[in-house]
């Protein structure tokens, strides 16, 4: 044991000092910044088991058959492996699209637990990668070339005619970000070479195209080409890579955006975000505050004008007209990697503007009533839903192949979603705390340990929220820091003691709390954020709207009754039901239903908004 743990301790100190890279191109307007995951480890509960299950997943995964398109592509052997089905079948268009996600979920697995499993995977297999880029002279493609499909789709794409549904800039994005992961944040520089030589392609590839036929080519979803490689020039200073980055500035989508005008009406969802995170990070890397205009307009109309109560956006994915939900109620509604991508932008932008608690409301909001129930709990592997239903009797699990709420599998989906979810659900913890100088951000609260050895101090937070409004902080380690702890617009009455002494600081709902403070070991902060219920209209229908109980929308169980329409919830009648849980009753088209958790509403129909009549009761 003793023997492991120091070749442990040795393993990590190697990996660290072999280089995880900084920035040489310091971040503009940034003014607070997330711990390294290393620093932050989840406690026992539901959030912990999602990530264990993706875990379970991500070490048990054949690597030799996610090699197999890339391999066969770049004309080097299978060994033997089987081909996948689903997204990576070997005729799929855009297969190997998924494979950067699991290059980034071992990265942030070997960088939370330092597991080695996780840490040998992603070696393996980006130095797998590097052997099929060094094959491209005999493969017939050009230097720096990786994919898994051949580079003729580039062709294709260049010329308006690909007629397969492929997007081999979506796919290529994913590769890139994925190595970019596992040279920033496991120090591997193969990764790096890797990451370069196909960045070198793409450039060598897009030079030669004039501004008006490249602005054509990025009318297909491209993924984030703008982020991945603004983050590149960041880790190396080379400038290059920022002018490569702003060729793939969308000009149609950025143009609107920048004087702050809604034109997502029918535009695919999961194709603009990416570009916005990558507004945001060219913002940071070069100052220029067009960039954050276009990201910060962008999150405000997706957020209030194209989220549904779970904080999912878009149906059959894509944007409807501004303010439509209540029409878009549907099985294919609210698709996973947009809201996996809508929090990448709401945490960029919250780094930026850190005093603005909605931006933490909204991270909450759809971490927890979309993310989080978008796993099914009873698989151990953690597989998830593409979409999330919210028709009247709704279903995650079911539905048909991927245009429905159906649960991806270990060989068949490779969907977008299931590899964003690798992500999401191994970084669980990367929001909860950040940092700036002797300030500590408190944003969510999830039971966790956060080691901040930049001060010599963890702060363990304990708390079984959002079951309970209680969540307790407590310091180990000396020190005089501020803490800030973020009090969600949806609470009234909140209050906050230390050592069991309420302490007389303004706690304005949609404010931080501001504790500054000697701390000396042992000190507790304890928060109380008192829950009530609220209904959430559909922005397009006052009478049409879901219920919540502080930050959990909650739905109906109708076990596997089937509903033709939308049931009228009589809200006088909701009634907290045991003892102290999420559990309520209530009367809907004059039945008795059981409310609770929608991210808990699995394996049964469910029902999420409601026709609305009468008023919700004073006290609960
Ligand atoms: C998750 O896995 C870890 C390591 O195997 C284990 O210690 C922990 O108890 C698990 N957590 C839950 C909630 O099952
Ligand atoms: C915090 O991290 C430092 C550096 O990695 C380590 O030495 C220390 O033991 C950690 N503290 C705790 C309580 O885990
Ligand atoms: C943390 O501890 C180290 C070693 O004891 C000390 O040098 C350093 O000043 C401390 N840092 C802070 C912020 O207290």
């Amino acid at each position: 044991m003793a023997f492991k743990l120091i070749l442990t301790a040795c393993v990590f100190a190697l990996a660290r000092a072999q280089s995880v890279p900084s920035l040489v191109v310091p971040e503009t307007g940034v003014s607070a910044f997330p711990f390294d995951l290393s620093q932050v480890s989840l406690s026992n509960s539901r959030w912990e088991d999602n990530q264990n299950r993706t875990l379970n997943y991500l070490k048990f995964v054949d690597v030799e058959r996610l090699l197999y398109n890339f391999r066969a592509t770049h004309k080097l052997s299978t060994k033997g492996a089987k081909a996948n089905g689903g997204w990576d079948a070997p005729n799929f268009p855009f297969r190997s699209h998924a494979q950067g996600h699991y290059l980034t979920g071992w990265a942030h697995c070997y960088a939370v637990l330092r597991d080695p499993t996780c840490r040998d995977r992603a070696t393996y297999f980006v130095a797998e990668l590097a052997k099929c880029q060094a094959n491209n002279a005999a493969a017939g493609f050009g230097a720096g070339y990786l994919s898994g499909f051949p580079e003729s789709e580039f062709a294709a794409l260049e010329a308006g005619k690909l007629s397969n549904g492929n997007v081999p800039y979506y796919a290529l994005h994913k590769t890139m970000a994925g190595l970019l992961d596992v040279w920033r944040i496991m120090g591997d520089n193969k990764a790096k070479e890797v990451l370069l030589a196909l960045a070198g392609w793409v450039d060598g590839r897009t030079a030669k195209l004039s501004s008006s036929d490249m602005q054509r080519m990025l009318g297909t979803e491209f993924g984030g080409m703008n982020d991945v490689l603004a983050n590149v020039y960041q880790l190396t200073g080379d400038k290059r890579w920022l002018v490569l980055a702003q060729r793939f500035d969308h000009t149609a989508v950025f143009d609107p955006l920048a004087s702050n005008q809604d034109r997502l009406n029918g535009l695919h969802a999961n194709t603009q975000v990416p570009k916005w995170i990558g507004a945001a990070r060219e913002y940071k890397a070069t100052g220029n505050k067009r960039y954050l205009d276009i990201a910060r307009n962008a999150w405000s109309m997706t957020v209030n004008a194209h989220t549904y109560a779970i904080g999912g956006n878009s149906q059959a994915e894509h944007f409807r007209p501004p303010n439509a939900i209540s029409q878009y109620l549907k099985t294919d509604t609210a698709e996973q990697c947009n809201t996996y991508n809508m929090l990448k932008l709401t945490r960029d932008l919250w780094a930026v503007d850190p005093d603005r608690t909605e931006y933490f409301d909204f991270y909450e909001r759809a971490l927890l009533n979309h993310l989080l129930g978008a796993q099914n709990p009873a698989d151990n592997h953690g597989h998830i839903t593409y979409f999330t239903p919210l028709n009247p009797g709704g279903r995650r699990g079911v539905g048909p192949a991927w245009g429905g709420g159906t649960w991806s599998t270990d060989y068949d989906s490779f969907w977008c979603c299931q590899g964003t979810a690798l992500e999401t659900n191994t970084k669980l913890m990367d929001s909860i705390y950040w940092h700036k100088d002797s300030t500590l951000y408190v944003n969510l609260f999830i039971s966790s340990v956060l080691n901040w050895t930049q001060r010599n101090v963890t702060i363990a937070q304990s708390t079984t929220y959002p079951v309970s409004g209680t969540t307790s902080l407590r310091v180990t380690g000396n020190g005089e820091f501020t803490m800030r702890i973020r009090i969600p617009a949806w609470t009234t009455g909140a209050s906050i003691s230390v050592n069991g002494q309420k302490v007389s600081i303004e706690v304005k709902p949609g404010s931080y709390a501001t504790l500054q403070r000697a701390w000396k070991s042992g000190d507790t902060v304890t928060i109380q954020l008192p829950m009530t219920l609220k209904t959430v209209a559909a922005n397009d229908d006052p009478s049409v709207a879901a219920v919540a109980y502080g930050p959990v929308i909650l739905s109906g169980n109708y076990g596997s009754t089937s509903l033709s329409s939308t049931p009228t919830l009589a809200l006088d009648s909701i009634r907290r039901s045991g003892n102290g849980g999420l559990a309520f009753t209530a009367t809907a088209a004059g039945k008795s239903v059981n409310l609770g958790p929608f991210y808990e509403a699995h394996g049964f129909n469910y029902n999420v908004y409601w026709k609305v009549s009468g008023r919700l009761p004073a006290v609960i």
